[in-house]
């Protein structure tokens, strides 16, 4: 055998050694194993063990968190991590993922959905939508209200009304005006 003929057979045996892995032993769910003293592959888990989709996850997404100033730099912070990517900074659905064919997301910023509880968006994160895909693995419940409160201050954002401006800006805006 040539020296050039070596790595050739290296990678054939890494390919026969991975063949292998495709038939390890392992148990089925409810399958017998003399591994537990109950006779069960499946077992119990430890007493004590707080599901992640138990009563803690639930009551956190039934309460809703106080506004304030943390919560909407948290919301903020996941937004721009979760939903940028789709739905753009300023929340009008021009992300980078619509722009390479995903299906465009809605503006955030129609009547339909500025006027929405902020629990709908806690719902959509949570369940997903048509062919938004759910975040709950991802986006833990406080952080899905996190998340909705900056979603609804976007809103606002993009449509304030005046007398919430401040003097200084109110004067910018009427010099604005043609
Ligand atoms: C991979 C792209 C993508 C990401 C990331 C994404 N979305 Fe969406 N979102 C969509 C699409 C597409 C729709 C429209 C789905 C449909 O109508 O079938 C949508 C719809 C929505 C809606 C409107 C639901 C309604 O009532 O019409 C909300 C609210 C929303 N997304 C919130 C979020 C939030 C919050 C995040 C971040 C946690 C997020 N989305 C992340 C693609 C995305």
């Amino acid at each position: 055998m040539t020296i050039r003929a070596l790595p050739l057979l290296a990678c054939l045996l890494t390919l026969v050694a991975c063949d292998d892995m495709n038939d390890q032993p392992r148990y089925d769910d409810y399958e017998e194993s003399s591994l537990f003293s109950d006779g069960k592959a499946l077992q119990h888990p430890p007493e004590g063990t707080v599901s992640r989709s138990g009563p803690v996850e639930i009551a956190a997404l039934q309460t809703r968190p106080p506004m304030d100033r943390a919560l909407l730099e948290r919301g903020k912070e996941r937004y721009a991590i979760f939903c940028v990517p789709c739905h753009d900074p300023a929340g009008y659905g021009n992300g980078r993922i619509p722009s390479r064919g995903f299906p465009a997301p809605p503006s955030f910023h129609s009547e339909r959905l500025r006027n929405v509880d902020p629990r709908h968006i806690v719902d959509v994160i949570t369940d997903g939508y048509g062919v938004m895909y759910s975040y709950a693995g991802r986006v833990p419940p406080r952080d899905r209200w996190a998340i909705a409160a900056y979603v609804k201050a976007l809103q606002l954002s993009q449509d304030a009304p005046e007398r919430l401006l401040s003097a200084e800006d109110r004067q910018k805006l009427a010099e604005a005006r043609p």
